[in-house]
């Protein structure tokens, strides 16, 4: 299925539009401190924000974070983001998003793509299986004080 979507590279003054979009994510946010946000990113070459869109706006963001690992020769390209806007989701966006992802990541450098998901979120599980994603372990978080 090809998306009726374009896909570029997030600028801080999409801010408002990506901020409703990060709350649907569950990380709700406002313009302002988003704005910020995009454009401390915007200043790292190992970070990239892609954002799709349709003839009508913003429809779906993911945040790329490619880094090296000790255990490997290779970059990993890490996930840190991902959201399709409730009206866009099963038309491919999402499918879209990541392919744009891993095209960004090799560029980079990066041998795979990695990504993790809270346990609650059923829907993105499938999702990431149905496209080729492994599931391979748990996360853990502590906050420090
Ligand atoms: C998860 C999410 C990003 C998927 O985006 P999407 O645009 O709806 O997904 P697509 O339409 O590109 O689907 C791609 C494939 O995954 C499958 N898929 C998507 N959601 C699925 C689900 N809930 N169950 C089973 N398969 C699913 C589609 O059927 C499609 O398969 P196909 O291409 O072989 O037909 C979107 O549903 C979303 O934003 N969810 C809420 C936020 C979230 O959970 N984000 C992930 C945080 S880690």
């Amino acid at each position: 299925m090809t998306p009726p979507v374009a896909i570029r590279e997030a600028a801080p003054n999409d801010a408002p539009a990506l901020a409703p979009l990060l709350g649907e994510l569950g990380y709700p946010v406002g313009a302002e401190t988003l704005a910020y946000r995009l454009d401390r990113l915007a200043g790292r070459p190992d970070h990239v924000v892609l954002v799709a869109e349709d003839e009508i706006g913003a429809v779906g963001l993911l945040a790329l974070h490619v880094f090296p690992l000790i255990a490997y020769d290779h970059d990993v390209g890490m996930i840190m983001a991902l959201v399709v806007t409730e009206r866009a989701r099963g038309t491919g966006v999402g499918r879209a998003l990541i392919d744009r992802a891993e095209a960004v990541a090799k560029s980079l450098g990066a041998s795979r793509l990695l990504v993790t998901t809270h346990v609650r979120r059923a829907d993105a599980h499938q999702f990431y299986e149905r496209l080729g994603f492994e599931f391979t372990g748990r996360r853990y978080v502590r906050p420090i004080a």
